[in-house]
């Protein structure tokens, strides 16, 4: 032990909360920490014993020398307090990770649950797209009426948008935001997002205020498509559609195009399968049609390029949107679609 020679005390308080300091730095946990504690601040410690000694001093020198000590005292503590914060932070982030539970594993067929059908269906349709060089996008459920009906060649009071019975929502201007009626203002998001040429499918759920029936739900699921590239015409959208069809339903599917009208494509075209309830006698499902629309199609209008700013000189394209629910109704054979939304046990089980 030095004796300080301008305290008379026998320790050197500036060494000691220097060396407190040092050791502090390599101390890695709250034990640790402890017994520094125990070792520079309790009964034998330096200060300590430091402390014992002040009574050989003469009045003054000790009062000076007890200021010193009780000042170096509260250093020390300080020091010790401020790493023990630093230590339990680092415990407190420890234990979180360790608590932290993975949620992301899906379990499939063991029982303990299973993915939905319209979520699987949408996977496989996924797929399909995935395998014929399509990437998959995606866009908000809720959006504005110059995405959902503007955007696409539909201006206010277009008569063709009483095709999409509309949910708006009491966000800013009235009738300025809406559930989406359908997926294609993805499309436009698409084509403002990358230049072509673009081969993209999106799917995602859409919203319309119609009374549901065997085919029809107000909350459904739409997988759009878009090409646009350089010379595409009609037959590559049919070609699309054939190959879509086949991978998804089998060879043996009926399926046909029927003129339609969209005002986003021109010409448009509604593509429709043999009802697979009744193998196209007809019946509830399909109305008693013999045949079920799983979506529309067409080459994509001029004026929808010219909101997006692509030449339709250098760029043609086609879009289609399809039901997902209308698939898997049609390919698992499902008379009523509403059973999909009903939460049934015993639907859900089998599906
Ligand atoms: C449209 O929604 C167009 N956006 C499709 C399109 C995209 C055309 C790109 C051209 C180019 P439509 O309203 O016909 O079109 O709906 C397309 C498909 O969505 C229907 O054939 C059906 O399979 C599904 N669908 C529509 N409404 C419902 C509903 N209420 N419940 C379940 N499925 C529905």
């Amino acid at each position: 032990m030095t004796k300080s020679e301008s305290t008379g005390l026998p320790v050197d308080t500036e060494r000691l909360v220097d060396v407190v300091q040092d050791r502090l730095s390599e101390v890695g946990d709250l034990d640790e920490l402890r017994s520094l504690e125990t070792e520079v601040l309790g009964k034998k410690s330096e200060l300590s014993l430091a402390h014992r000694s002040l009574g050989g001093l003469e009045p003054d020198a000790r009062r000076r020398a007890g200021a010193v000590l009780g000042e170096t005292k509260s250093r020390i503590e300080t020091l010790i307090s401020e790493k023990r914060e630093e230590l339990e932070e680092v415990s407190r982030r420890r234990q979180l990770e360790a608590d932290r539970l993975d949620l992301t594993e899906v379990v499939r067929e063991s029982g303990r649950g299973h993915v939905h059908l319209v979520q699987r269906t949408r996977d496989e349709l996924e797929d399909v797209f995935i395998g014929m060089g399509f990437s998959v996008a995606e866009g908000p459920e809720a959006e504005t009426d110059w995405y959902n009906f503007e955007a696409l060649n539909m201006p206010p009071a277009h008569p063709a948008r009483s095709m999409f019975d509309t949910f708006y929502l009491e966000l800013g201007e009235p009738d300025a935001v809406l559930l989406r009626t359908h997926t294609s203002p993805v499309q436009i998001r698409v084509m403002q997002s990358q230049p072509p040429p673009i081969y993209s499918v999106m799917p995602g759920r859409a919203y319309r205020r119609e009374t549901a029936d065997a085919r029809h739900t107000s909350i459904f699921h739409q997988i759009e498509g878009l090409v646009v590239d350089r010379g595409i015409s009609f037959a590559d959208l049919a070609g699309t559609i054939e190959i879509f069809t086949s991978a998804y339903f089998g060879p043996d599917i009926h399926a046909r195009l029927r003129p339609a009208f969209f005002p986003f494509t021109e010409p448009s075209a509604e593509f429709e399968i043999t009802c697979t309830i009744c193998k196209g006698s007809g019946c509830r499902t399909c109305s008693h049609a013999g045949w079920v629309e799983l979506g529309g199609c067409g080459m994509v209008d001029p004026a929808v390029f010219a909101a997006v700013d692509i030449d339709d000189e250098k760029w043609t394209g086609f879009a289609f949107g399809f039901g997902i629910d209308r698939c898997a109704q049609m390919r698992h054979e499902i008379p009523d679609m509403r059973i999909l939304l009903e939460n049934d046990v015993r639907f859900l089980r089998q599906a």
